[in-house]
């Protein structure tokens, strides 16, 4: 399978398939030209950054209802945030959203930067969540690189060198795959990809709708990697 077949496959999953999360657009709404509010894009990617998709549903529902704009959240009380905040652990990141929140509400006018590099300059914005922000809020070809794309990517391509070492390898095959037309989409795919049907343990390779492309799956290696560097 062509790289091209691949992003093409993957793409016709997600608009099938794809979760239903209530930070998101829907393909369909997205192929309208509709795009999520880059405040609720950034909320859920920093409650998402050690927290599960389960987990942080109820936590994105209540902060956006308190709080429905990051003017709103910037004019909190920190104790106030911080107490809803209660229960998600890494306290760290509730004291970075504030500030993040300040810094857009009072100095951007509310309004997000639309790229890695000006989102990476915010508090508590690394390169994963600059990109996850500039690909999915702003549609911008960002190469978004997390524990599961990686895996992902590990087995389509079969790269045995085990984690670390085979994190730019892993970057490069993201990279070359990511699609100019509909990237938001498609780093959403492989988000759901990962989470639903290529997991850590036993992977449903028989339902995968890119099961044909996977080199990790033709050589019955596939629930093994990405290969771990023994310790
Ligand atoms: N994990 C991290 N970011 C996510 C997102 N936007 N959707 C689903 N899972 C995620």
């Amino acid at each position: 399978m062509r790289d091209d077949e691949l992003q093409r496959a993957l793409l016709d999953w997600y608009d099938a398939h794809a979760r239903d999360l209530p930070w998101r657009v829907g393909p369909a709404a997205r192929m309208r030209g509709e795009l999520p509010d880059p405040y609720g894009v950034w909320l859920s990617e920093v409650m998402l950054q050690q927290t599960t998709v389960a987990a942080v549903k109820d936590y994105f529902l209540r902060f956006t209802t308190l709080w429905p704009t990051v003017g709103d959240l910037a004019a909190a009380e920190d104790a106030d945030v911080m107490g809803e905040w209660a229960g998600l652990g890494y306290y760290a990141r509730a004291r970075n959203l504030l500030k993040c929140a300040r810094v857009v509400a009072g100095d951007m006018d509310g309004r997000f930067p639309e790229t890695e590099d000006g989102l990476r300059e915010l508090p508590g914005i690394g390169p994963y969540t600059a990109a996850a922000i500039a690909s999915i809020a702003f549609d911008r070809p960002a190469v978004v690189m997390d524990g599961n794309i990686e895996r992902v990517m590990a087995r389509i391509f079969a790269v045995e060198t085990p984690l670390p070492a085979a994190k730019p390898e892993l970057k490069s095959h993201a990279a070359r795959l990511t699609p100019e037309d509909r990237p938001g989409c498609h780093a959403q795919a492989l988000m759901d990809l990962g989470a639903t049907i290529c997991t850590p343990k036993s992977p449903a390779c028989g339902i995968c709708p890119v099961m044909a492309a996977c080199a990790a799956r033709k050589a019955g290696i596939a629930a093994g990697l990405p290969a771990k560097a023994p310790k």
